[in-house]
């Protein structure tokens, strides 16, 4: 019996799909990583079906691509065409809700939105928060160790889980539902499967810590006179708007100008600038809380004050839920990127805080050396030292891919980062891994995956590569 039949009869035809449509539906996800149809696209319902559909893929050796929302940016979500993808979508909704214990269980399939919603309606926040919240699924999330905007105040993905039932690759179901903070017997075993996108094991279910729901929002634009001013800004606001800073995004003028349109050009995107004049760097900086009033009166007088002294040039503060979402516009423009520069590398560098100048700079000064006309953009979460970076190089074709990356991620080595801070390594940053992991912790990893993975069947070709440097 081959692998494909011996899965239609165990699961049935409504489970197991291998038209064309269903396999070039779940064939990408949004990195540049070239999409390609899997041999079949496995649907269960429940968590037993999960793990009997991965007991005959480990007999059988058979590849499987776990699959949430498909909105990871690293590739690895795309399955290569000997893969099985085991999309997570029928497993989907909100168990239950503790609000004593202020927790939430919710199958892994559910879209994020989804569960942010459910937490609202019983009057909690699910801290998690990024621009795919449609479309991207919390298992993913989980697998990913997603970041997004709020992390400078509620931490990474990993920081609201307490609990997880995961399915190893041989079938064996893992139940970690744990519901408590404090839970100190033995290794915490599901920070395993935490960030490890889909290659010890198939999360199916989890248990949220929620956090209480904000009922002041403030939200300010902000023009600086460049990245120190910014770093002194953020130590500020740390402890000037302590238990309010939700988000603390930086847009260097590179991306200001490309969004908002230079002086002597318009904009492309029809993004309206939030401030009148140009500056060196620009800050979008939130808080929320629980006395609207208050917290408003805080959040105004903290920004007077930082005028005042000179620390940040000029301000403009959202007056209306509507004015806050044009702010954020400006940074959520990101999604324009492919109409607004074509072929591309993109980075998601992390760095020591007081590192993040005198990497850009290097980085930035090495690239133009072998590209005078490269189009460098920088932005990111500087509350949590985490630099998106976008190099398109247009007159050179092949696109140096491969280059670019080799000069960004040597300087990145010399200043203690990461090659990814919140978008993991999925196929195109696994095979920079040793620039930031030792040779000790590669064989760690690898060692691991031969326990809980003896066949490498879990996303084959992700995360753990060999010859990585
Ligand atoms: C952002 C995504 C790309 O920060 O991580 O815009
Ligand atoms: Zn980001």
């Amino acid at each position: 019996m081959t692998v494909i039949e011996a899965l239609v009869a165990a699961l049935g035809e409504g489970v197991v799909a291998f038209d064309a449509e269903s396999r070039e539906r779940q064939s990408r996800d949004l990195s540049t990583v070239p999409a390609a149809r899997p041999l079949a696209v496995l649907r269960p319902r429940t968590t037993a079906e999960v793990a009997t559909a991965l007991g005959i893929c480990h007999a059988h050796g058979q590849g499987v691509v776990p699959q949430g929302g498909r909105t990871g940016v690293s590739g690895g979500a795309v399955p290569r065409p000997a893969d099985i993808v085991l999309c997570l979508d029928r497993l989907s909704g909100i168990e239950a809700i503790d609000t004593a214990a202020a927790t939430m269980t919710v199958l892994a399939g559910t879209p994020l939105e989804t569960v942010q919603g459910a937490a609202r309606d019983a009057g909690f926040l699910c801290p998690l928060d990024l621009g795919a919240r449609g479309t991207c699924a919390i298992g993913g999330n989980i697998a990913t160790n997603a970041g997004g905007n709020r992390v400078v105040r509620y931490g990474m993905t990993r920081q609201m889980v307490l609990g997880l039932e995961v399915v190893l690759a041989d079938g064996t179901v893992l139940d970690m539902l744990n519901t408590m903070i404090k839970n100190n017997a033995g290794p915490d075993l599901k920070q395993l499967f935490i960030g490890s996108e889909g290659s010890l094991g198939v999360i199916t279910r989890a248990v949220l810590k929620l956090e209480p729901l904000p009922v002041s929002s403030a939200t300010a634009f902000c023009g600086l006179a460049g990245l120190d001013a910014a770093i002194a800004f953020l130590g500020r606001a740390r402890s000037g708007l302590s238990g309010l800073l939700s988000s603390f995004e930086i847009m260097w003028p590179g991306y200001y100008d490309l969004i908002i349109g230079t002086p002597a050009g318009s904009g492309a995107t029809g993004v309206r600038p939030p401030l009148e004049g140009r500056h060196g760097m620009y800050i979008l900086i939130e808080a929320q809380g629980g006395e609207p009033a208050a917290d408003a009166d805080r959040f105004e007088r903290f920004l007077e004050a930082c005028l005042e002294d000179g620390l940040i040039e000029d301000a403009a503060i959202a007056q209306s839920g509507e004015a806050a979402r044009a702010f954020w516009g400006v940074r959520d423009a990101v999604i324009e990127f492919n109409a607004l520069l074509g072929q591309r590398v993109e980075f998601d560098l992390g760095l020591p805080i007081g590192r993040i100048g005198t990497c850009t700079r290097a980085i930035e000064a090495s690239l133009r050396q072998s590209w005078p006309d490269a189009r460098i953009i920088w932005y990111g979460h500087l509350g949590d030292g985490n630099i998106h970076l976008q190099v398109a190089v247009p007159s050179v074709r092949p696109h140096p891919d491969h280059a670019i990356d080799e000069i960004v991620y040597d300087h990145l080595r010399e200043h203690g980062g990461t090659i990814t801070a919140e978008h993991g390594l999925g196929t195109l940053k696994a095979p920079w891994l040793a620039h930031c992991r030792t040779p000790a912790e590669i064989t760690l990893m690898h060692g691991l995956k031969r326990t809980l993975d003896p066949m490498g069947i879990l996303n084959p070709g992700k995360v753990l590569v060999d010859g990585a440097t």
